[in-house]
C-alpha cells in the first residue's frame, strides 16, 4: 500500500486553486498586517521610524503598478481624508518619464507586492535622487525596494503565488489605512474619536472579511450566468471606483472578458453609449452619502436595458431597487469599505475564469512579478 503524496495540492491546502486559497487566507493576511501596530486607545507605531521622522511630509507621492497601483488610489483618500497632507498617485512607469515635481518634503512610497518590479523599483531610485524621503509598501522581506527605501512597511501576507493579486492587495489597502492614520495621529487634522473609531472598525475587519467570504456560493451562481458576456462594465463612485478598477482588473487577467471600471459620473460622457439590453453592469454602491447619487448611475444605465449586479453593505435600506442581483458584505466605516467590497468581486472574478475553464493560477501572457521593463 502507498500513499501518493501530490506536493502542490498539499501546497494548496485542500483548495482547488492558489487563487482561491489566498482569498480564504485573507481574514489571517490582515490580522498579521494589523499585528503590533494597531491596538485600540494606543498611538499606531511602524517599524522603525521614530516620531517626527515625517513629520515635514508636506506631500505624499504614492507608485505603483497594476493592482498595488489600485490600492494607492485608495491609500489617496485616506491619507488625505485623515491628515490633510495632499496625495498625488501614479503609474510607476509614467512617474518615471515625466519628470514629476518632487522636493525633500515629498514622501514617495512605493506600493508592490514583490518588491521587484522593474518600473516601481526605479521610480524608488528617481525619488532617491531628488532628495524625497521614500517608504516601501512591500510583502516580500529582504527585497529590492525593502532594502533601498528609508522606510519599510511590511504586510506580512505571506507567499502569494498566483498571478492575480488578492490578499497582497487587501493587505496594502490594511498597510495605507495604518499609514494614514501614523500621519493623522500628530497632525491635528482628524478629531481624535474618529481615529479611535477608525482603529476599532480596522481591528473587526478579518471578522467581516470572513463574512464576506460567505458570499462564494452566491458568487459563483451569478458567474454561472455572466460568463458567456463579452463585455462587463463596473460602475462606482469614490472608493468605490477604485475598487470598481479592481474588480475589473481581476476579471479581464484571469477570464479574459473584456471589462472597464468607469466613474459614475462619467456614465454619459462616453461609455452609456455601449450599455444595449442585456449589457452586465457590476455596481458598487457602498457610501452612505454618494449613495444618490450612484442610485441615479444605475437607473440611467437600468433604462437602456443593463442588467445589474450591486455590491451593497449590509446596513442600507431598501437595497437593490432595480437590481438583478444584489450581494450584500458586512458595514464597515465608509472609508474601509474596499476591503469588504473587493471580497465579491475577486471570488466572482475567480468563479467566472472557472466556469470558462481557465487557467485560473496562471493566465495567459501575465506574470507574477515584472522584472523587465
Ligand atoms: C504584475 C502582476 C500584478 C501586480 C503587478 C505589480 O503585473 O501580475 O498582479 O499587481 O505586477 O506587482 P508588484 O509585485 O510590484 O506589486
Amino acid at each position: 500500500y502507498t500513499v501518493t503524496f501530490d506536493e502542490t495540492a498539499a501546497q494548496k491546502g485542500g483548495f482547488d486553486h492558489f487563487m482561491l486559497k489566498e482569498i480564504y487566507e485573507q481574514p489571517q493576511a490582515i490580522k498579521n498586517t494589523l499585528n503590533g501596530r494597531v491596538a485600540k486607545g494606543e498611538k499606531i507605531v511602524l517599524d522603525k521610524i521614530a516620531d517626527g521622522d515625517l513629520k515635514d511630509i508636506s506631500r505624499v507621492f504614492i507608485v505603483a503598478c497594476g493592482t498595488a497601483y489600485h490600492a494607492g488610489l485608495v491609500g489617496k483618500t485616506a491619507i488625505e481624508r485623515l491628515s490633510g497632507v495632499p496625495v498625488d498617485v501614479d503609474i510607476a512607469s509614467e512617474f518615471r518619464y515625466r519628470n514629476p515635481i518632487l522636493d525633500k518634503n515629498t514622501l514617495v512610497m512605493v506600493i508592490s507586492q514583490s518588491g521587484e518590479t522593474a518600473d516601481t523599483l526605479a521610480a524608488l531610485r528617481l525619488a532617491k535622487q531628488h532628495g524625497c524621503k521614500t517608504f516601501a509598501i512591500t510583502n516580500v522581506v529582504g527585497s529590492s525596494v525593502s532594502r533601498e527605501a528609508d522606510f519599510v512597511f511590511y504586510t506580512y501576507a505571506g507567499p502569494e503565488i498566483a498571478v492575480a493579486s488578492t490578499k497582497a492587495y487587501i493587505t496594502q489597502l490594511i498597510a495605507l489605512y495604518i499609514f494614514a492614520l501614523y500621519m493623522a495621529q500628530d497632525r491635528n487634522y482628524t478629531d481624535k474619536e474618529t481615529l479611535e473609531n477608525i482603529k476599532s472598525e480596522l481591528l473587526l475587519l478579518p471578522e467581516k472579511v470572513k463574512k464576506a467570504l460567505e458570499t462564494d456560493a452566491l458568487t459563483k451562481e451569478i458567474a454561472e450566468k455572466i460568463c458567456v458576456e463579452t463585455d462587463i462594465f463596473y460602475l462606482g463612485r469614490g472608493l468605490d471606483y477604485a475598487v470598481a478598477m479592481e474588480g475589473s482588473l481581476k476579471l479581464k487577467e484571469i477570464s479574459y472578458i473584456h471589462s472597464e471600471p468607469y466613474a459614475g459620473g462619467e456614465l454619459k460622457h462616453g461609455p452609456i453609449a455601449l450599455i444595449e439590453k442585456g449589457t452586465v453592469v457590476i455596481a458598487l454602491n457602498t457610501n452612505a452619502e454618494l449613495r444618490g447619487k450612484m442610485d441615479s448611475n444605475i437607473k440611467e444605465v437600468v433604462t437602456r436595458g443593463a442588467r445589474i449586479v450591486e455590491i451593497l453593505p449590509d446596513n442600507f435600506e431598501n437595497a437593490g431597487e432595480g437590481c438583478d442581483e444584489l450581494i450584500t458584505v458586512p458595514a464597515t466605516e465608509a472609508i474601509l469599505a474596499p476591503v469588504t467590497a473587493v471580497v465579491p468581486l475577486q471570488l466572482l472574478s475567480y468563479h467566472v475564469a472557472i466556469a470558462k475553464g481557465c487557467n485560473v493560477d496562471k493566465p495567459r501572457n501575465l506574470a507574477k512579478s515584472v522584472t523587465v521593463e
